[in-house]
């Protein structure tokens, strides 16, 4: 036994994208969806599904795909997740275009992509993660968030943490913020989150 592997970060992460989509999808219906506010949270909800899927893809889905060589069905599993991110980047691509030629179906198409990205996170939690929890380590896991946190960097991390934390019942920010050092908790609340806020991501 190597013991069992926590996958808050994996969670609250696909939480933040979903609290999102919604937020965009509300704006889109609303009439707001060009305010500066909406561009805006936009704009970082890309960059960040982008760092998270780039990741699993060079780093999470080669790893397992190396250990599950000889079991079709997990190898299928791993193939769909990445046939998942890229389904995804050109319906980004598209609401790009609609959003900047003012489309008239911005809320359909808000309700597409999260159709698309609900239905792929989903698949991840209830079938990539208990694949993981089979076949990697919690130290294993460990080297997925550092590279996760290397590929962030300091300033991807200034956005990460309170993007995550953004509308989070107070008692889930705890045992986030519990994840992480002494010194990334200090900096979030002296100079991340209040940076964060000035910037009304989605107001
Ligand atoms: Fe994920």
């Amino acid at each position: 036994m190597n013991g069992e592997i926590d996958f808050i970060m994996m969670y609250v992460t696909h939480d933040a994208f979903r609290r999102d989509l919604a937020r965009l999808e509300a704006a889109a219906s609303d009439g707001r969806a060009s305010t500066p506010g909406v561009r805006a949270g936009w704009e970082n909800f890309k960059t960040q599904l982008h760092v998270h899927h780039t990741v699993e893809d060079t780093w999470l889905w080669p790893r397992l795909t190396e250990l599950v060589k000889d079991r079709p069905g997990a190898l299928a599993l791993l193939a769909d997740m990445e046939s998942e991110h890229a389904r995804l980047d050109p319906m980004l691509e598209e609401f790009d275009r609609a959003l900047a030629e003012a489309a008239t179906d911005l809320t359909e198409r808000a309700k597409a992509l999260t159709a698309v990205l609900d239905g792929h996170l989903e698949h991840e939690e209830e079938e990539a993660l208990p694949l993981i929890q089979e076949m990697l380590t919690p130290g294993d896991w460990s080297e997925f968030g550092r590279t996760m946190a290397r590929r962030q960097g300091v300033r991807g991390a200034a956005v990460y943490v309170p993007w995550i934390k953004d509308g989070m019942p107070r008692e889930d920010q705890r045992r986030f913020l519990g994840e992480l050092p002494a010194p990334v908790r200090a900096l979030d609340r002296l100079i991340w989150t209040p940076r964060y806020r000035r910037r009304h991501l989605w107001e």
